[in-house]
């Protein structure tokens, strides 16, 4: 959402950490620890010493050839065996790894051990199916512990994978896997959603169609609903028939710190999605650092992360870095508001829940049905809370700290990207906070706001947010797309990384995200690049040319305003409207919400063709559309 910054230049409230929170925080000097920081590779060498490395590194950082850094050089290490393996000898053997409830009250427990011996026997099924070290897996799940387990048998193997989220439909589900050219594909017979079962197999099966690389399409039996044997093509297989008789050993393969580990898809500004490339070692490190921090992680802590399993936050956030820690992660599969807006307090008072990370979206959600909900639960297990995904609006989260937080729990609001891999930008818990604004860079990270040139921008004055060191968790490369890597986002500024967010600084250094800076909508925290959107609409009989711009929406921060022209002989009607919706929700799926379809005879564009969809956000706001002499119609 671009927001009023008028409203958050204006916003002083300063909210100072209580003597619990400081007492109990495993950072105690926020200033200390960024000044500790600074010595990057002395910083981030003392918290990789956490894993159990089957080879130490010789070197923390290999800046030789920028912007494609190193982290870790030449050490050997496995991410599951750290994450899984590595605490069955000890008294985590049988605490709950992950805690997996749905909408419908059913709920598993699955300890460290139980899930040691379900990683063991999949990574043996996958292995048995050819899937060797590099090879790549591709997933389409609901939020599940298969789609976990899966996620960790892979990187058992050293295999890379590639989740689509669930909520991608067809059309970018295909995109995305003919890209990654995977040789598996793990889908379900649905998800729950709403009381109805979403037929996860019947996209997969129309997606398949187009994606000759895949070799076994596993299916996993989550919702019950019937599929039979007799019904699976010569390609496809139960998981449970894949895993039975399988051994619950396995030898983790030794990855290198640079070893890919997953990609993972993201809009940028052209049609075509980014394969983001993360590795391994100094995710590992750049993940479970920030999460211990910034969440005070705790043994005896329960960790619930809403965002879905198919973004990065759910990669980061969800499962490695909590289960890189040793935490009970709590998963969810359902709405924040189904059966009713409560759900998600009752299952943080029924479960204990300490520690609480969603979205501005589910707040502003969640918000429009006023304070009754969080209040008729005990919610007093929390501690700190969490938010991510697009700016929070001031009074969002007055209502998350009051409401649930109970003014006693500190929020961190945290700024990274898909590509970032890791939070970047983010208070820890002692820091004083101010309502809207992510605060400061973390320990190690240093960030700034500039010019066009690069130049740093005088305080309060907007610019483009900037990354002028490497961090661990640092994507390496956009996959096949070395090109595109540097162009989007270390040649325009020299030296540093381009994050494609304006943003302002104040005077005591704290950041204020005002949004993408680029073709890039954030439709309820999810990101989707408008030039999708048009291939979408294009691709439907009646749609000559389309151009989409965001347009402001309380609840989702941003939804799509279309603009279209129609060919001949058709007329945009309610039947077409109707239809245009059921097309782009097919290709796309559910995250691209269409606000209004106007019909326009012509769209402005630069004389080489390109829409200047800078022209029409200022006709739908009724601004100044400024400089317009590079426009052609
Ligand atoms: O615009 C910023 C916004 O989300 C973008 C990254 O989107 P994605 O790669 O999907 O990852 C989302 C989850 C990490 C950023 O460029 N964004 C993310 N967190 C914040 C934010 N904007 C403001 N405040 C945040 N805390």
């Amino acid at each position: 959402m671009v927001r009023d910054t008028d409203v958050l230049l204006h916003e002083r409230r300063i909210f100072e950490p209580d003597e619990e929170t400081i007492q109990n925080a495993n950072v105690k000097d926020w200033e200390a620890e960024i000044e500790k920081g600074k010595d990057l590779e002395k910083y981030w060498a003392e918290k990789a010493q956490q894993f159990e490395w089957f080879q130490k590194w010789d070197k923390v950082l290999d800046d030789s050839n920028k912007p494609f850094y190193k982290w870790f050089v030449n050490g050997k290490i496995n991410l599951a065996y750290n994450a899984v393996d590595r605490w069955i000898h000890t008294e985590k053997r049988n605490q709950i790894a992950i805690l997996y409830v749905n909408e419908r009250g059913d709920e598993r427990k699955i300890t460290y051990y139980e899930l040691y011996r379900e990683v063991n026997k999949f990574a043996n099924a996958l292995k048995n199916l050819g899937v060797k070290k590099g090879d790549k897996v591709s997933m389409y799940l609901p939020m599940c512990p298969h789609l976990m387990v899966s996620i960790l048998a892979c990187n058992k193997i050293g295999a890379i994978h590639s989740v689509v989220y669930s909520g991608l439909s067809v059309g970018a589900f295909v995109e995305r896997m003919n890209d990654a050219r995977a040789k598996i594909l793990i889908t379900a017979d649905g998800t729950f959603r709403r009381g109805k079962i979403i037929d996860l197999k019947k996209i997969s099966d129309e997606a398949m169609l187009q994606c000759p690389t895949i070799e076994t399409v596993i299916v996993v039996k989550h919702t019950g609903n019937p599929i039979k044997t007799s019904e699976l093509s010569g390609k496809e297989i139960f998981y449970d028939r894949v895993i039975e008789g399988e051994p619950a050993e396995f030898e983790p393969e030794p990855m290198d710190s640079e070893d890919p580990l997953f990609l993972l898809y993201t809009s940028g500004s052209t049609g075509k999605p980014k394969g983001v490339l993360h590795t391994t070692a100094g995710y590992m490190v750049g993940v479970s650092t920030t999460m211990k921090d910034i969440f005070d992680i705790q043994d005896n802590d329960l960790w619930w992360c809403t965002a879905d399993i198919g973004w990065i936050t759910g990669h980061s956030y969800l499962i490695y870095a909590p289960l890189l820690l040793g935490t009970t992660t709590l998963v969810y599969e359902g709405a924040p508001d189904y059966p009713d807006p409560g759900i998600w307090w009752q299952i943080v008072e029924k479960y204990g829940v300490t520690k609480f990370y969603t979205a501005p979206t589910a707040i502003r959600h969640l918000m429009r049905y006023g304070d009754k909900y969080p209040n008729i639960y005990n919610l007093s297990s929390l501690k700190i809370l969490g938010t991510v995904g697009e700016p929070i609006n001031p009074e969002a989260w007055i209502w998350y700290h009051k409401n649930v937080g109970k003014e006693k729990c500190p929020i961190m609001d945290t700024w990274w990207q898909t590509e970032t891999g890791m939070h970047l930008i983010s208070p820890l818990p002692v820091s004083p906070l101010k309502p809207g604004s992510a605060t400061r860079a973390f320990p190690g990270v240093e960030a700034d706001v500039v010019d066009e040139e690069g130049n740093p921008v005088p305080l309060g004055k907007g610019g483009f947010l900037v990354i002028k060191t490497p961090w661990p968790a640092m994507f390496r490369t956009l996959y096949k797309d070395e090109e595109r890597f540097i162009e989007a986002y270390w040649k325009d500024i020299p030296g540093v990384y381009k994050a494609g967010d304006m943003a302002r600084k104040d005077e005591d250094g704290y950041f204020w995200i005002q949004g993408r800076s680029d073709d890039v909508l954030k439709i309820a925290g999810h990101r989707i690049g408008t030039a999708e959107v048009e291939s979408a609409f294009v691709s439907h009989p009646a749609v000559a040319e389309a151009a989409v711009i965001g347009k402001d929406d309380p609840i989702k921060g941003q939804v799509i305003k279309a603009f279209l022209i129609l060919k001949e002989g058709y007329h945009l009607n309610t039947d077409l409207i109707e239809d245009l919706k059921r097309h782009v929700r097919h290709e796309l799926g559910p995250v691209a919400v269409l606000g209004e379809i106007e019909e326009v005879q012509s769209l402005p564009k630069t004389r080489s063709g390109k829409i200047m969809r800078r022209v029409l956000r200022a006709r739908e706001l009724g601004e100044d559309v400024g400089d317009t002499s590079t426009l052609e119609e």
